[in-house]
């Protein structure tokens, strides 16, 4: 991918700290690495990578915005961990058949325009006692209902329904032919703005998601905004303040014979 990669415009650090919860939680479903390799697709600016070097994983962490795996290289490195980081997209990873242990993705496999191509990346990778930890936003929750509201100015994707990551017939659906187990846990992300339109504007400042879909709107852009910003103001309080509890999907899947190899390893 290039460097006019859609991801990198924006400030997705700062909205990579808001996220950083969920990060954490994927991070500790996959539980302490023992030197086993991991990695962290679409891994934007590191947030997973990080977690899981602090758990002892060995970690090689893929991005396809070139920004992200530049920012992410430098945090990593900062922190003191040897994290391999390469641009790459989702579907074609750097890394050789059957060395992997775990593959982690927080709010990156999502995005994914191939599916099936990208479970097959998934596959190739993975050892045949490996796991997947994935975070996705369920249907019916903030982020699904944001995207909802803006999706009346946006052209639909053909073939494509908006967020299928969100739900857990999918998920089952789409895990399956790879994995034997797979649990879903519905969490809460707690997001604050000083009111709707200070919401409104930080999105507007940020998030790569919305600059990249106020530049398909084109002229619908504003009016799309105003869809997000009355959005928000669901959320808010008496004073205007707007507090959301965005729930999210913890997905942690074992792949077929994966729980044997498990109860034979040693702790
Ligand atoms: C919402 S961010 C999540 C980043 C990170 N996992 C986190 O939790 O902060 C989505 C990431 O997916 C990456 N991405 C989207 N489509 C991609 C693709 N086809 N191949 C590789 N990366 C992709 C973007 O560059 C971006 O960094």
């Amino acid at each position: 991918m290039s460097q006019s990669n859609p991801w990198d415009q924006g400030d997705y650090a700062a909205l990579a700290g808001k996220l950083q919860p969920a990060a954490a939680a994927l991070a500790a479903a996959a539980g302490p690495g023992r030197s086993r390799r991991a990695l962290d697709i679409a891994a934007g600016t590191g947030s997973v990578a990080l977690c899981l070097a602090e758990r002892g994983w060995q970690v090689t962490a893929t991005d396809g915005a070139e920004q992200m795996v530049a920012r992410g290289q430098a945090g990593t490195a900062a922190a003191g961990h040897d994290v391999e980081w390469a641009v790459a997209d989702l579907a074609d990873q750097p890394v050789d058949a059957g060395s992997i242990d775990l593959v982690a993705s927080s709010f990156g496999m999502i995005f994914a325009p191939d599916v099936p191509a990208l479970m097959a990346e998934v596959a190739r990778v993975l050892r045949s006692d490996g796991e997947l930890v994935l975070t996705a936003w369920p249907e019916g929750g903030y982020i699904d209902g944001m995207a909802r509201a803006m999706a009346p100015f946006l052209p639909p994707v053909e073939g494509r329904p908006n967020n299928p990551w969100g739900s857990a017939a999918f998920l089952r659906e789409t895990l399956a032919p790879v994995f034997a187990e797979v649990d879903i846990v519905e969490v809460s992300l707690p997001w604050a703005f000083p009111s709707a339109a200070r919401g409104r504007a930080w999105l507007e400042r940020v998030s790569p998601a919305h600059i990249a879909a106020k530049a398909v709107a084109g002229e619908q852009a504003e009016a799309m905004m105003d869809a997000v910003e009355e959005f928000l103001a669901r959320y808010a309080d008496a004073t205007g303040r707007v507090y959301v509890d965005a729930a999210y999907l913890v997905v942690h899947a074992r792949r077929r014979g994966g729980s044997e190899a498990e109860a034979a390893a040693p702790l």
